[in-house]
């Protein structure tokens, strides 16, 4: 049992301060109860927990916020992370990514990247990954191990790529038979791996994206997602040179295509989504499929800035993607600083008194509570995972923060800072230094030091 203060954003926008709880947490580590001071069981239910050894009570200066969700990660770029950001997507993948990717066919190597990975990750906060891999089949097996064993909830997806046209011939699916009947595999052996109700690491359906695949593997795809019904990720409306390579091989949208081939399902995770229309946003919605916003890689890559608000405004789902190695980040939180960053700049200058009518878009603007929930709850939805927030039923995925720690940037005055103000400065100024402990279902995985 743990007492002490969180801070969630259960509901997107609305920030709420839980002052004080007591939070108990299952066998099956979900969260039992939360009980304020003011409950009458409280005194009662403390002085038991703390008679059995059992109570961890947390000092003024640390606090709990919920596991951070990375919706859009590329497992394999790790060792890329932070460099080779100087050239286009299409010139980036075929010069450094494929190349880096291919090496993979070395279990032994990725064993040793994908170990330090994981470690990394959740020592950032990153309590739940959905995680593209590579086109080998061991490696990616590996990959969802390596996660079971450091007991981070993962979606590992082997990427599914066949067109000659677009991969190199060191480094795609033979044809889409073996691509297809490898995926049925991979499912099946991940499955295995974690073979209970609500596993901690589940198998997700990973076409590349549009312009690496042939048809016959995008529809083969489709179906075993009904068939299996398996998750679904892949990139979507990246880029100016993706969308229109999809437009000029389909006529159509890249939602629309992912649409005809079975591939827009409840929960589908599509990358970026730049470049989508009114249209494509209402198509994700009607399908329950969601957006992992990636801003810090859209920047790189796109030059744009992901129609955020507009999507929010539609009840699609969205969470944050830290798009590694496209994004340089491994930090959710600083997703959270980048998607407020991003919406600023998408604003522009929208008073024509000011500013060129044409520079923004109105109402862009986020608030911070608003890229939290991005960062955790939304992630969580997008998901259909009871992740992201403190409420009874949900799974108690948590960091405790230290405002103190070595090296902290967060400071705080009694005086000057109200709970509100101390939330903010964690979300735009927490470390991974000030994330001295997290927890999944319930189980320590990590510390930062
Ligand atoms: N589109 C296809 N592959 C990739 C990738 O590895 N990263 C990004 N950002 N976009 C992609
Ligand atoms: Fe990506």
């Amino acid at each position: 049992m743990i007492c002490g203060t969180a801070f969630h954003t259960p509901v997107r926008g609305k920030l709420e301060i839980l002052e004080g709880v007591l939070i108990s947490v299952d066998g099956a580590g979900r969260i039992a109860e939360i009980i304020s001071p003011q409950n009458p069981d409280f005194a009662e239910a403390k002085t038991r927990a703390e008679a059995e050894g059992r109570l961890l009570e947390l000092p003024a200066n640390q606090v709990l916020l919920p596991g951070l969700v990375d919706l859009h990660i590329h497992a394999p770029q790790w060792p890329q992370l932070g460099k080779a950001l100087d050239v286009p997507l299409e010139v980036w993948l075929q010069k450094y990514t494929f190349p880096l990717e291919a090496r993979y066919s070395d279990l032994g190597f990725a064993r040793e990247i994908y170990a330090d990975l994981v470690a990394g990750l959740l020592a950032n906060g990153t309590t739940t990954a959905v995680y593209f891999a590579t086109i080998h089949m061991e490696a990616s097996l590996a990959l969802a191990q390596t996660c079971l064993e450091k007991g981070q909830r993962a979606f590992v997806g082997k990427v599914a790529m066949d067109d000659p046209d677009q991969c190199p011939d060191f480094y795609r699916d033979k044809d889409a038979a073996t691509a297809l009947d490898e995926m049925r595999r991979f499912i099946d052996a991940v499955r295995e791996l974690s073979p209970a109700n609500d596993p901690l690491v589940r198998p997700v359906i990973t076409p590349r994206f549009i312009p690496s695949c042939t048809d016959e593997l995008l529809q083969g795809l489709g179906k075993l997602a009904a068939e299996t019904g398996c998750l679904i990720q892949t990139h979507c409306s990246e880029s100016d040179w993706e969308k229109d390579f999809v437009k000029a091989r389909f006529g159509k949208t890249d939602t629309e295509v992912l649409a005809d081939f079975g591939l827009l399902r409840e929960h589908t995770i599509l990358a970026h989504s730049n470049f989508v229309t009114d249209g494509d946003l209402d198509l994700i919605r009607e399908r329950g499929a969601a957006v992992a916003h990636c801003p810090l890689s859209n920047i790189y890559f796109a030059n744009a800035v992901f129609p955020l608000r507009a999507a929010l405004d539609r009840n699609v789902r969205v969470g944050l993607g830290s798009d590694i190695s496209g994004g340089h980040s491994p930090s959710i939180l600083d997703g959270c600083r980048h998607t407020l960053m991003a919406a600023r700049a998408r604003q522009g200058g929208v008073d024509p008194a000011l500013s060129p009518a044409d520079r923004g878009v109105a109402h862009s603007q986020i608030t911070v509570a608003e890229a939290f929930w991005l960062a955790t709850a939304g992630g969580g939805e997008a998901l259909g995972l009871k992740v992201g927030k403190f409420e009874p039923g949900h799974q108690f995925d948590a960091l405790l923060i230290d405002q103190d720690a070595p090296g902290s940037n967060i400071r705080t005055w009694p005086e000057l800072d109200s709970p509100e103000d101390v939330f903010q400065k964690i979300v735009l100024n927490a470390m991974r230094a000030n994330i001295k402990r997290i927890w999944v279902s319930g189980d320590y995985v990590g510390r930062s030091d």
